[in-house]
């Protein structure tokens, strides 16, 4: 795949995932003849990404007002230069936040004279102004000016453009939600939410601003009025984090308790219309389907996502208003073209938690199935009837919260509805579920299976190319290891001379730049496995910038749009094909493993992190990582790369505050239905080679040393196959990595403890054996080209 490729999907996902708020007059898109006086910061330097490691060194990122130029607009010349010129000023490594001492937020808004802003609006057609706002790992945002809140320069700015211009445009360059209720008297005739795009952002934004292509983003969180609108508005700069909320994240939460959201979970306009209908609804077994038809009835092409929800009956667990089920998103339509989607779900993975039985269960009576184009634009299409309750899956309790919990309850509550839901569920058709069809799944407890020792069968040293070659197997490699060796392989290297401080994220050997690599042994034959950062392409830290010819330029990998971005275009199959881009990447980088996708829970909007993470729903989120891991781990004959993922952070980092320490004190319930599922989801679809533990505790626990979280569920109930990795540098006891099966330590800073742990007993060799025999299985995977 050649840099150009790359770009180009870049660039078309970028613009895939804009999600178009408000569009009153046809204010966009703009005609070409139209001059467009462009105002904010973020017009003339955007915020690619946030900071951290979810950023991405780009070496080129296009701004809006080039594109608009490349585009065949005009701007206006005094706006410009005002604006340019104050940008010019500005350091340099401000607003690339290349480095992350040197972050910011947000940008004080240009400084723009009444007068200015009179003699442009008297010129030009149409204002534009771009509002940015940044966050990034290891803090989080305030509810407070300038963070959540605008700032007053970008109040005042907004208000004079507004009052002038006949017609004002925002651009939201953001990393999340914002309030704007501060705001909300101007005129402003459309709103886009043009996000963090990566480096083809500001051609992406011509494309949209232009109409080359319609928008056709959903947001995959829910923006409230304001921050004390969230269910999870307490405790997240404390240690111990309680999610009260329980269940009830993001739009459960808003539609439940009937709280009117700014924009909706799944909402996003279009320059085109589209109908809905339900054309066919079949139930075999478990499964249900339904076909949709959806037309374009407007005058521009298009593409239009529709999304299934589920509202089940309560009969002793609280159920939240709708959960999405499933959602599927049409090509480009051109106005009068149909085409018919097929939306598909098991309704047994709608199951809720009874933490009293540890069981997956789905209650008697009815649920109805909605269709539409955002949670609060639904209608039900038809009625499913459960004669009796449904067992789907036993298992066992085992992350039960240490401190109690206040959980919120819609006990006298009653939900959001709308007009027609009424006589909507009386005239719904109803299917019988046929409960005889689902088979209760028991799944084993794996306590009973601990490892047994391995000891060498002869004097013969093998190697993993022995392995390879089919003459030896992995556990007589492991076999010889000795204690030091073990510690050796369950640790990462890490560059010499590097500071845990100053260069996280960008401590391998092989390649410079890239996060990390795992232990190589010229004795065992075993290759080095390196891997780097994510999620928005293959991070090579500042070792290797700036390159500065055109030959180097070509190599260089690609910043691709924030993983909200990409998942606010609820488009799976960008998901797979982003995979393949990354995949294209890192073979050109040498490195085999990727550190990503983040598929966290958006669940507070604060979280520095949340611009890297993809929803406050698991489906999302789940299916958007399956398909990336799809991507990235085969090829288009389904054949494995050798490249792989790592699905992260495994599990409730959903607040940076503390990240290393805090507890996540949560109830199984939420858990297994939020927090987990998402992840469960992706493993099981996607098959990721590794998954990356969270620094935070669940429980009390560090999720990096949870027994029950990796090898009880993680490994019991989902059968997971691949290695687990912790995050960089664990404040968990190293030592207890081990038993928890949690196989390598990263970057690799704890060989002493783990050598002292195996002598004195506290780490048994039987585990540390399991674990390098993971580790050496997933290299013969991944490092499989050159081991043949
Ligand atoms: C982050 C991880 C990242 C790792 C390596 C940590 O600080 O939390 O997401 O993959 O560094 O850069």
């Amino acid at each position: 795949m050649t840099r150009q490729e790359k770009l180009e999907f870049a660039r078309c996902a970028a613009a895939n995932g804009m999600v178009l708020l408000k569009n009153d007059n046809y204010a966009l898109p703009i005609a070409k003849e139209k001059e467009v006086a462009l105002f904010g910061i973020s017009s003339y330097r955007c915020f690619r990404l946030g900071w951290g490691s979810g950023d991405m060194m780009a070496q080129t990122i296009s701004q809006i007002n080039v594109a608009l130029k490349e585009a065949g607009y005009r701007l206006n010349a005094d706006v410009e230069t005002v604006c340019q010129q104050y940008v010019n000023a500005l350091p340099d490594q401000r607003l690339m936040n290349r480095s992350w001492d040197e972050w910011t937020w947000r940008q004080d808004e240009i400084p723009v004279s009444e007068e200015l802003i009179k003699a442009a609006s008297d010129k030009s057609d149409i204002a534009v102004v771009t509002l940015g706002r940044n966050s990034g790992e290891a803090f989080d945002l305030k509810d407070e000016e300038g963070y959540f809140r605008l700032h007053s320069t970008e109040i005042e700015l907004v208000k004079s453009i507004s009052k002038s211009f006949k017609q004002t445009v925002l651009l939201l360059n953001t990393c999340g939600p914002l309030d704007l209720r501060s705001i909300d008297e101007c005129k402003i005739d459309a709103i886009l939410n043009v996000s963090l795009g990566g480096e083809m952002f500001g051609y992406a934004v011509a494309d949209v601003i232009s109409g080359k292509i319609t928008p056709s983003g959903k947001l995959t969180t829910t923006w409230a009025y304001k921050y004390e609108d969230y269910p999870t508005k307490e405790g997240i700069t404390t240690k111990e984090v309680p999610y009260n909320e329980g269940i009830y994240v993001g739009y459960r939460y808003f539609d439940t308790f009937n709280v009117e959201p700014r924009y909706p979970f799944g909402f996003g306009l279009s320059y085109t219309t589209f109908k809905q209908e339900v054309t066919d609804i079949r139930i075999d077994g478990q499964i249900v389907d339904i076909a949709v038809k959806v037309t374009n009835v407007g005058k521009y092409s298009g593409r239009e996502v529709v999304q299934c929800y589920l509202s089940s009956p309560e009969v002793k667990l609280e159920k939240a208003y709708q959960d999405l089920c499933t959602y599927a998103k049409t090509d480009v339509l051109e106005p009068n073209e149909s085409c018919e989607l097929l939306l598909s779900f098991d309704l047994t993975e709608m199951a809720s938690y009874d933490e009293e039985r540890a069981s997956f269960i789905l209650e008697a009576g009815t649920y109805y199935i909605r269709i539409g184009n955002s949670s609060r634009n639904t209608s039900i299409a038809c009625a499913v009837n459960l004669a009796r309750e449904v067992v789907c899956d036993v298992v066992t309790n085992r992350l039960v919260p240490t401190k109690s919990l206040q959980l919120l309850s819609n006990k006298g509550i009653n939900s959001y509805t709308y007009e027609n839901e009424k006589n909507e569920k009386s005239n719904a058709k109803v299917f019988e579920f046929d409960c005889d069809s689902v088979e209760t799944t028991v799944h084993n407890v794996i306590e009973n299976d601990p490892p047994k020792l391995l000891v060498p069968k002869n004097d013969k040293h093998y190697t993993l190319k022995d392995v390879a070659n089919g003459n030896a197997t992995v556990e007589d490699v492991v076999a010889e290891f000795s204690n030091e060796e073990l510690a050796d392989i369950l640790n990462g290297v890490i560059y010499e001379g590097s500071n845990a401080n100053a260069n996280v994220g960008s401590m391998a050997i092989k390649v410079r730049g890239a996060a990390g690599e795992m232990w190589s042994s010229e004795k065992y034959a075993i290759p080095v496995n390196a891997c780097a950062d994510g999620p928005a392409g293959v991070r090579l830290a500042i070792f290797t910038t700036p390159i500065d010819t055109d030959t180097e330029l070509s190599r260089a990998v690609v910043a691709y749009p924030s993983g909200t971005c990409l998942a606010n275009s609820w488009d799976l199959e960008a998901a797979r094909r982003f995979g393949e881009c990354v995949c294209a990447d890192l073979e050109l980088s040498d490195i085999e493993g990727w550190l990503a996708p983040g598929i966290n829970i958006h669940r507070n909007p604060l979280n520095g992190r949340n611009f890297e993470y993809l929803s406050e729903d698991p489906i999302i989120s789940g299916k958007i990582g399956a398909y990336i891991t799809i991507g990235v781990q085969y090829n288009e004959e389904a054949e494995p790369t050798g490249r792989y993922t790592t699905v992260k952070h495994f599990a409730c980092n959903n607040i940076e505050y503390e990240r290393g320490v805090s507890d996540s004190q949560v109830s199984e319930r939420a858990l297994r239905e939020i927090y987990l599922k998402g992840f469960k989801i992706a493993v099981e679809e996607g098959h990721p080679h590794a998954i990356m533990t969270a620094y935070n505790k669940i429980n009390g626990t560090f999720a990096s040393t949870n027994y029950d979280l990796l090898m009880g569920i993680l490994r019991g109930e989902w059968d997971y196959e691949g290695i687990v990795m912790t995050d960089w540098n664990p404040c968990a006891n190293p030592c207890e990595h081990v038993h928890a099966c949690n196989d390598l330590i990263m970057p690799g800073r704890f060989r002493k403890n783990i050598i002292e742990g195996l002598e004195s007993g506290v780490v048994k060799k039987e585990e540390a054996q399991l674990c390098a025999k993971r580790l050496l299985e997933h290299i013969l995977k991944t490092n499989y080209v050159i081991m043949k």
